[in-house]
């Protein structure tokens, strides 16, 4: 567990990093992509860790990787690349750099770890996991062969190595239906969120879907009944949800699609009022680039998403601790469950 106070010590033996409104005032051309949703006083406060993160990024030739429930001042102030789960697999292994910082989760580093052994992966969090991830094991995926004798297991990229290991396939919210749907067998195995599971089965019913109860602890939250309700009292908003939600959920709202997939909705339909059925970071991020469009609605944080910060990025940065190791006999296994996925979505034109 990262000890914060040992972490502040050894970050303000290097740097200052107190509140600065001139620094703050100097960086206006990145303030202005978060403006939106970050007060001048918290930009105040991030400026300088922004400052120290690009510095020390350009000298370790490293790259920070961000994903679309990042805090707005890690979304916009440091990351590199931000998307989706499959963006980010994709760009991993198409960066040239030495360093990956990870700006997401766990099984999101373990990924660019498997797809670029040579480069050296840095979690800023290392208990940043995922409740899915953590649902299944490898046994569990030889259970699941066990019950279903020759059917191709199709796994979440939110699992660990091993699980991807054990698993013939990967794939993500972006392209699971596309992915089930290319399976040779009629029967599939999806594992290990029984939502997203669902929500393929109902778009792909050519296929008998069988399913790990695994489940989001973010989006399993959400129920048909919250957004009937908001919906009675905003009939123009448009609901837009994330299919790890339960099959309710989806079919109550007006489009499912993963976060890259929720961004490229709003980009496209521009509605007056939309409600981000997912994480709450998601709406804030995007709220500058669409200043047209009043996001409105509850949200759910991600515990573990949140566990990223700008000081520890900046301290993984400084240390190079945190580094995520892969056993290479079990990173050769997941590297062709997650390949046969990019190779698959290419081929498929996602
Ligand atoms: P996306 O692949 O849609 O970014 O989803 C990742 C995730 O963890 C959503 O909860
Ligand atoms: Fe895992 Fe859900 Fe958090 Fe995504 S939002 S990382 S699926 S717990």
């Amino acid at each position: 567990m990262l000890d914060l106070s040992h972490v502040r010590s050894t970050l303000s033996e290097r740097f200052d990093l107190a509140p600065s409104p001139d620094l703050a005032a100097s960086m206006q051309d990145v303030y202005a992509r978060m403006d939106r949703v970050v007060s001048p006083v918290d930009w105040a406060v991030y400026a300088p860790y922004v400052k120290a993160i690009n510095e020390l990024k350009a000298a370790r030739n490293a790259v920070i990787l961000g994903h679309n429930y990042m805090t707005p001042e890690i979304y916009h102030g440091v990351s590199d690349f931000v998307g989706d789960s499959l963006q980010l697999a994709i760009k991993a292994a198409e960066v040239e750099a030495d360093v990956i910082v990870q700006a997401g989760v766990h099984f999101m580093a373990e990924t660019s770890k498997i797809l670029s052994p040579q480069k050296t992966v840095l979690m800023p969090d290392m208990e940043a996991g995922c409740s899915l991830a953590e649902s299944i094991t490898a046994d569990g995926i030889e259970e699941m062969r066990a019950k279903y004798p020759g059917a191709p297991v199709v796994s979440y990229v939110n699992t660990t190595a091993e699980v991807k290991a054990a698993s013939d396939i990967c794939c993500t919210s972006s392209n699971a239906a596309q992915i089930v749907a290319a399976m040779e067998s009629d029967t599939v195995i999806m594992t290990p969120d029984q939502y997203l599971a669902q929500n393929v089965a109902r778009d792909v019913p050519q296929k008998n879907v069988v399913f790990w109860p695994g489940s989001c602890i973010v989006h399993e939250q959400y129920t048909a009944e919250d957004i009937n309700e908001f919906r009675k009292w905003n009939p123009e908003t448009k609901i837009i949800a994330h299919p790890e939600c339960p099959p309710p959920v989806i079919a109550a709202s007006d489009f499912s699609g993963s976060t890259s997939g929720i961004i490229r909705f709003v980009s496209e339909n521009r509605p007056k009022q939309a409600m981000l059925v997912t994480e709450c970071s998601m709406a804030s991020n995007i709220s500058d680039e669409f200043p047209e469009v009043e996001f409105l609605g509850p949200c759910n944080m991600c515990p573990y998403m949140k566990k990223i910060s700008l000081e520890k990025i900046l301290y993984v940065l400084v240390t190079m601790d945190n580094q995520v190791e892969v056993d290479p006999a079990i990173a050769e296994k997941a590297r062709l469950s997650v390949q046969r996925m990019i190779d698959l979505s290419r081929e498929l034109g996602l």
